[in-house]
């Protein structure tokens, strides 16, 4: 297994719509899922999607225990979200935009179809913070960042921020 490299804002692996995977059952795949197990606990995060990766393809994994929880691993090939309820804010951050957080309102439940790490059909309930985090790594999938979903404002402030910190990463 293997730490891998996290791709950040503006990599513009970030913004491409991943593939659809096909080659779920070789074992370069399973050692991916692995390798990008390993890197989220590492981070630490509670999600990760493979475009994050450097990977365009529609794959991620989503663990809200950060590992305490062995079985609260979920590892999710070709999701799609089938149906959603209500709407939530909350606070969120990601692993590509590190240092920033932002309130963002998404469905608060959502019923979730995909394939298991050796492409079983499957489908999950899930609400709070578990629909929040397989939102987030499903937008990763189709281009879509977090601070995409703030306002105007909001975003732009984002941006203008996140160019100071690189100048100032650059000079020092
Ligand atoms: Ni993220």
């Amino acid at each position: 297994m293997a730490i891998l490299k996290i791709y950040t804002y503006p990599d513009e692996v970030l913004r491409r719509r991943a593939e659809p995977v096909e080659d779920g059952g070789d074992s370069a795949f399973q050692e991916l899922i692995s390798d990008m197990v390993e890197t989220m606990y590492d981070a630490p995060g509670i999600g990760l999607a493979a475009p994050q990766v450097g990977v365009s393809k529609r794959l991620c994994v989503v663990d809200i225990t950060s590992g305490e929880d062995p079985g609260a691993l979920l590892v999710l090939v070709n999701p799609e979200i089938t149906e959603t309820w209500e709407k939530d804010t909350r606070e969120e951050g990601c692993l590509s935009v590190p240092g920033f957080f932002y309130e963002v309102t998404r469905p608060s439940r959502i019923s979730v179809r995909f394939q298991d790490r050796h492409g079983q059909p499957a489908e999950l309930l899930a609400e709070g913070l578990l629909a929040r985090a397989i939102q987030h790594e499903i937008d990763h999938l189709n281009g879509v960042l977090f601070v995409d979903r703030l306002g105007l404002v909001k975003k732009e402030l984002f941006k203008r921020r996140y160019r100071q910190n690189l100048s100032e990463a650059v000079v020092s």
